[in-house]
């Protein structure tokens, strides 16, 4: 399983705002992905999770850099192949399905326009395995979104992305807009779909905690940089980034003990704005390990013991 699926070297997007201004959503990101493995991407509010998914997917024109998936170079208006393997699934189900379509339709769509269904006996057979697959019957085929919960909803967007047989799939904070009680229910799908279909899953979210328990690796990000990377496991038990340690020593530990003993580090000062970005560490303006070098000097991702990235001067 240790053959790379995807690579992204120098990744850039960036928007322009006002007159102008330019706001770098995403910032050289280069990372690789290994097929058959979950990567999660947290970081806060704003810093380019979803600009950085959908530039990787060909939603967007990168600004500079390149992705390459399988071999081949992805490129915005895509490669008809590529935009088969790589799917994307949204946070909100509500709006990602057309409420005038019925979900036989909805799953329909890829099959058809990628003329993927031998005969008519074979397309009703997919969308029929399609739903059962994500733990729905072949009665909701004729149903139309408004009659489905918000698990369900996310459950068809599941299912719509997996009609055209895809092998990656960039999944945008797919639990966020639902029941905590459904969440979990709704990550055990997509963590048996990975085994059953050896997926590919580039997992966008906010909750450290539910990103350790299904991702191999982690990347958190920072105003549009990659701040570290690691395996799950190396991030926890040794985070080296200054923001890393503040993120994770936010999350509550259930052993009151431990809690106790344990030192919170209260991000200071504000975030910098990703438009017209000084030079020097993004992260700076925060950070309690602060040197004069971090302030004339952006710090680059490198791999500081082996499989594990980091981003910061003092490490
Ligand atoms: N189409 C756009 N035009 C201009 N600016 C944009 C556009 N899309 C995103 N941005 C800006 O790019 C930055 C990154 O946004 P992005 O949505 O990728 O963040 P995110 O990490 O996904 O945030 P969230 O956790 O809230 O979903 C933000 O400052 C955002 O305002
Ligand atoms: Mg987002």
């Amino acid at each position: 399983m240790a053959e790379t699926l995807l690579e992204v070297s120098g990744l850039s997007r960036y928007f322009t705002v006002g007159k102008r201004k330019t706001l770098k959503a995403v910032d050289e990101v280069s990372m690789t992905m290994r097929r058959g493995e979950t990567l999660g991407l947290v970081g806060e509010s704003g810093c380019g999770k979803s600009t950085l998914g959908r530039t990787i997917i060909g939603l967007y024109e990168p600004t500079a850099g390149t992705v390459r998936f399988d071999g081949a170079t992805v490129t915005a208006g895509r490669h008809r192949e590529l935009a088969l393997r790589m799917q994307m699934i949204f946070q909100d189900p509500y709006t990602s399905l057309n409420p005038r379509m019925k979900v036989s339709d909805i799953l329909a769509e890829g099959i058809d326009n990628h003329r993927l269904a031998r005969s008519t006996a074979d397309r009703s057979q997919r969308i029929v395995d399609l739903l059962e697959s994500v733990g729905l019957s072949q009665e909701h085929a004729n149903r139309y979104p408004h009659e489905f919960s918000g698990g369900q909803r996310q459950r068809i967007c599941i299912a719509r992305a997996l009609s055209v047989r895809p092998d990656f799939i960039i999944a945008d904070e797919p639990i966020s807009s639902l029941d905590v009680s459904i969440q979990a229910q709704v990550v055990n799908l997509l963590q048996d779909l990975q085994r059953e279909m050896g997926l590919t899953y580039l997992f966008i979210a906010h909750d450290m905690s539910m990103v350790r328990c299904i991702s191999d690796r982690i990347g958190v990000m920072y105003l549009g940089s990659l701040a570290e990377l690691a395996s799950s496991e190396d991030l926890f038990a040794k985070p080296l980034h200054p923001y890393t340690r503040a993120l994770l020593s936010a999350i509550p530990i259930p052993d009151p003990k431990e809690e106790r003993g344990r030192r919170r580090i209260m991000l200071k000062g504000a975030v910098r704005s990703p438009i017209d970005m000084p030079p020097g560490c993004k992260f700076a303006s925060r950070c309690e390990c602060r040197k004069d070098i971090c302030l004339a000097d952006a710090p680059r991702l490198r791999e500081v013991e082996p499989g594990h990235f980091c981003a910061c001067h003092d490490v």
